[in-house]
C-alpha cells in the first residue's frame, strides 16, 4: 500500500531524510517514531504529497507521490494533531464540506455522512456545533472526516494528543474497530509509547534515518534481558558500587530509580541484595517496553 525507496529530502545544505527504505502493506498499522527534528512530519508531508522529495520513488496505493497527486490524494485521509474542524458549523455542514472537496457524489453524500457518524458514534450530534463538542468528540469527528471519501491509507499525525487517558483508550478503540472493519492502512505517528504498541510493526526514525523496523514484540525481544530498578537512600552511590561490582549492561537513572539492564535479573538480584552496601529502598524487575527499546537506539527519551 505505501511504498519508499531511495527516499531523500534535503532543506538547501540540510539533509532532513537520508535514505529512506520501507513498505507498508494493506491493512498494516505502521507505528512512525522518533525525537523531535527525526525528519517524521518530512517523511509523511512527500508521503501525502504535501511536500516534493529531493530524490527516491514513493508510491502510495499503485500511485507515484509525484506524478499522480490526484491519485494519491484520493487513496488519503489525514487526521492531523491539530484541530482543523469548524467550530461555527455543525458536524453535519463540516462533513458536507469535506465531501463537496474531496468530489465525494452528491448523491452519495448523505448515506456516507451517516456511516461515517455511526462509526464514530455521533449519530444524535450531527446537528450540534462542533464548538459543543468535548474534546474527545472533536477527535472522532475529525477522524470521521478522514473517512468520509474511503481512504485506503490513514495517516495519523498524534491523533492523540492533549487528550485525557479515557478519551485516548476510547479514540484507539474506533481506530481499531476501522482496522478490523474497513481494513485500512494506518501510518501513524505519536510520542506515546504505550500507544505505539498496538502497530503491526514500528519504524523508529533518527536524524533522517530509519534506524530500526520491525514489529513491537521483536524490537523488545532485541533488546533482551530484564530491567532492574532500584531505589537506595543514596542512588549516586549504590551506582558506582553497581558499576565496580557488578556485570550490567546498561546503567541509568531516571525518575528517581536506577535502571539496571541485565542479563538475568534472578542471578542479578540474588548476590545484588546481599552484596550492596547503600541501604535499598524499593527493588522492581520489569521486561523492556518501548520506551527502553527507544532510548536504547536513540540514545534519547522520545520528548524532549
Ligand atoms: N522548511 C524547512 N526548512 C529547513 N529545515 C527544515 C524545514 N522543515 C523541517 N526542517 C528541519 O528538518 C528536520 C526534520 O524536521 P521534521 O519536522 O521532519 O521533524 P519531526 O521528526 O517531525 O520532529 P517533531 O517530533 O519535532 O515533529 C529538523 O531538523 C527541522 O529543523
Ligand atoms: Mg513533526
Amino acid at each position: 500500500m505505501i511504498d519508499v525507496q531511495g527516499l531523500q529530502k534535503s532543506y538547501k545544505d540540510f539533509q532532513a531524510v537520508n535514505n529512506s527504505n520501507f513498505h507498508v502493506e494493506e491493512g498494516e498499522i505502521f507505528g512512525f517514531l522518533g525525537p523531535n527534528g527525526a525528519g517524521k512530519s518530512t517523511t509523511i508531508n512527500i508521503l501525502s504529497t504535501m511536500l516534493q522529495p529531493t530524490s527516491g520513488s514513493v508510491t502510495i496505493n499503485g500511485y507515484d507521490v509525484t506524478k499522480h497527486q490526484n491519485r494519491v490524494r484520493e487513496s488519503i485521509g489525514i487526521i492531523f494533531q491539530q484541530n482543523t474542524l469548524d467550530e461555527k458549523l455543525t458536524a453535519k455542514e463540516n462533513l458536507k464540506l469535506h465531501c463537496k472537496f474531496y468530489g465525494v457524489p452528491r448523491s452519495k453524500r448523505k448515506a456516507r455522512i451517516n456511516e461515517v457518524l455511526e462509526i464514530v458514534d455521533l449519530t444524535d450530534s450531527i446537528n450540534l456545533l462542533v464548538e459543543k463538542f468535548s474534546g474527545g468528540m472533536q477527535r472522532r469527528l475529525e477522524i470521521a472526516r478522514g473517512l468520509l471519501h474511503y481512504p485506503k491509507v490513514l495517516f495519523l499525525d498524534e491523533p492523540t494528543v492533549g487528550l485525557d487517558p479515557q478519551t485516548r483508550a476510547h479514540v484507539w478503540e474506533y481506530i481499531l474497530k476501522l482496522k478490523e472493519n474497513e481494513n485500512i492502512t494506518m501510518f501513524l505517528t505519536t510520542h506515546y509509547l504505550d500507544e505505539a504498541e498496538i502497530s503491526d510493526r514500528i519504524a523508529i526514525m533518527d536524524h533522517g534515518d530509519i534506524i530500526a523496523i520491525d514489529t513491537p514484540r521483536n524490537l523488545k525481544q532485541q533488546l533482551g534481558g530484564d530491567i532492574v530498578e532500584i531505589k537506595t537512600t543514596d542512588n549516586e552511590a549504590a551506582m558506582k558500587e553497581i558499576e565496580s561490582d557488578f556485570d550490567v549492561v546498561d546503567l541509568s537513572l531516571q525518575d528517581g530509580f536506577i535502571n539496571c539492564k541485565v542479563e538475568n535479573s534472578d542471578a542479578f538480584v540474588s548476590s545484588f541484595i546481599k552484596t550492596l552496601q547503600t541501604p535499598l529502598t524499593g527493588l522492581d524487575i520489569r521486561k523492556p517496553t518501548l520506551n527502553d527499546v527507544f532510548l536504547s537506539f536513540t540514545g534519547r527519551e522520545i520528548r524532549d
